[in-house]
């Protein structure tokens, strides 16, 4: 079977993790609430491995990233890596910027100060109430849910602003789209979508 058809397979995976509005598969929540107890950053070799795929400017916005967002980051872009290369691609065949956008993808919750659980109540009123109608609440803890919500546009402006590969900047912008609303190749952008799950 050739690369590209295992690649369809990995966007109809993909596809099939849509299922709560942009916001993953329940698993994955969970999975991501747990390991976010832990405030804890990545191992020095872990985080070493981001650096280097990281340009001087992304590494200072990766530093601004909470431990369980950098950790999320790593695993998500290596993950992205390991799907890619079991689907026969080499890593000159994936665009610039692809481990950056594994990496960085979530750079956009910085600017909120929402904890775990508020993190978690956010997600759950956005899938009771729509995304787009909690990203224009106002007011104390609104504001924060909703510049928690718009982490996918706020992360694209802080990368274009750090001057990161066009894959990066929109890979953060698209992440929490559905696939046919992608304008990222549909194929390479599935591994870090399937490795993601958020
Ligand atoms: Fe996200
Ligand atoms: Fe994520």
């Amino acid at each position: 079977m050739g690369g590209r058809s295992r690649g369809a397979s990995s966007a109809r995976r993909a596809d099939r993790r849509l299922s709560l509005g942009g916001f993953g598969s329940a698993w994955h929540l969970a999975v991501r609430f747990f390991g976010a107890l832990s405030p804890a950053g990545p191992s020095p070799q872990d985080a070493c491995w981001a650096e280097e795929r990281l340009s001087p400017p992304e590494r200072e916005l990766f530093a601004r990233m909470s431990g369980p967002d950098r950790r999320h980051g790593i695993g998500v872009a290596r993950d992205a890596l390991r799907l890619a290369l079991e689907d026969g691609l080499s890593e000159s065949e994936l665009p610039p910027g692809f481990a950056a956008a594994g990496l960085l993808h979530d750079v956009g919750k910085v600017r909120s100060r929402l904890g775990t659980f508020g993190r978690v109540l956010a997600t759950v009123l956005a899938i009771g109430f729509g995304r787009s109608r909690a990203c224009r609440w106002q007011g104390r803890f609104g504001s924060e849910v909703a510049k928690y919500l718009a982490h996918d546009r706020i992360g694209a402006e802080l990368l274009e602003a750090s001057g990161s590969d066009q894959f990066t900047v929109r890979w953060a912008r698209e992440h929490h789209l559905p696939a046919e609303a992608w304008q990222l190749d549909r194929v390479i952008a599935s591994y870090l979508k399937e490795a993601d799950g958020d």
